[in-house]
C-alpha cells in the first residue's frame, strides 16, 4: 500500500516503501560501520522486504524514528539491525515494537517535532547504540554529517541496500531562504539543513526516519524534502537538539522499566 501526504506546492512529505530504495547519490554502507542504522520494516509496505522507514538505535531498546513514520498500527512495525541488504533475512536480528511515543508537537501542518520514539519488545543487547546529540549548537554551516537508509536511490545504487552520503550542514539560512521550504514549515530550532545546493546527493523515499550522524552522535532524523537530490532543495532534518528534553526522558523512562 502506498501512502502519501502531498504538501503544499507539491512537497513529498511521505512516500513510503516504493518499488527502489534510498539515499540518492551515496555509497554501500556495512551493518559494521553503522551497527546502530535500524531498518523500521512495516508489514503493510508494498516491498516484499518490508521496506518502510529507518531509525537508530539509541539505547538497547530504544530507537528514534520520525513521527510521519508511524502511521500504520504500532503492530505492524519490526525493527531490524545487522541487515545491510533487506532481502537477505539469514543475517540480523529482529525486534517487535512495544511501544510508541510520537512528539506530542509534531504535526502535518508545519511538521515541526517530527520525531518519534519506540520501544523495541526484544532489546538489542550489545549493540553500539547512538547517542542523541543535545547541543544546539552542533547544527552549524560547514559541519558534514552523514545520512544513513535503505530508501530510494534513484537509480544510483543497488536497492534495498544500507547507503550513506555525507550530506553538508547547509545551515538553517539556507533553507529559509527557499519559500517553499519557509511554507512548509522549515524552523531554525527544530531542523537541520543538510545536502547539496547543486542537487545530486540527498535522502530520499524510504529513508525517513533515518540517522544523520555527526561525531559519533544522532544529530537528525530524515524528515522531508521537495522531491530528492534536487538543485536547490536540500534535506530537511528533526533536529534532536530542538526536541532533547523530551527525547531524553523516553529513552531514559524506556531504560528504567528494562
Ligand atoms: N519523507 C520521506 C520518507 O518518508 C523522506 C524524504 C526525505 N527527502 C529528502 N529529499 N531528503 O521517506
Amino acid at each position: 500500500m502506498l501512502k502519501r501526504a502531498v504538501l503544499l506546492v507539491g512537497i513529498l512529505l511521505v512516500v513510503t516503501a516504493g518499488a527502489k530504495p534510498v539515499v540518492v547519490g551515496g555509497t554501500v554502507a556495512s551493518t559494521t560501520e553503522a551497527p546502530w542504522a535500524i531498518a523500521l520494516n512495516n508489514t503493510q509496505s508494498v516491498s516484499s522486504s518490508g521496506r518502510y522507514c529507518g531509525a537508530a538505535l539509541v539505547a538497547p531498546d530504544k530507537i528514534v524514528t520520525a513521527a510521519h513514520c508511524m502511521d500504520e498500527a504500532v503492530s505492524t512495525y519490526y525493527a531490524v539491525q545487522g541487515r545491510a541488504n533487506l532481502e537477505d533475512d539469514s543475517v540480523g536480528q529482529v525486534s517487535a515494537i512495544s511501544k510508541a511515543w510520537v512528539h506530542p508537537g509534531y504535526n502535518t501542518k508545519d511538521h515541526r517535532y517530527d520525531v518519534a520514539v519506540l520501544t523495541l519488545a526484544t532489546p538489542f543487547v550489545g549493540v553500539p547504540v547512538l547517542p542523541l546529540e543535545t547541543r544546539a549548537r552542533s547544527d552549524r554551516r560547514g559541519a558534514v554529517p552523514t545520512v544513513y537508509g535503505w530508501g530510494d536511490t534513484q537509480g544510483t545504487g543497488p536497492d534495498e541496500t544500507l547507503q550513506k552520503a555525507a550530506v553538508p550542514d547547509l545551515g538553517d539560512k539556507a533553507c529559509l531562504a527557499v519559500k517553499s521550504y519557509v511554507s512548509n514549515g522549515y524552523a531554525a530550532a527544530t531542523n537541520v539543513c543538510a545536502g547539496y545546493l547543486a542537487g545530486g546527493t540527498d535522502a530520499c523515499q524510504g529513508d525517513s526516519g533515518g540517522p544523520l550522524v555527526l561525531n559519533g552522535r544522532l544529530l537528525g532524523v530524515v524528515s522531508w524534502g521537495q522531491g530528492c537530490a534536487q538543485p536547490g532543495k536540500p534535506g530537511v532534518y528533526t533536529e534532536i537538539a530542538g526536541a532533547a528534553k523530551a527525547l531524553l526522558q523516553q529513552v531514559r523512562t524506556a531504560q528504567q522499566v528494562r
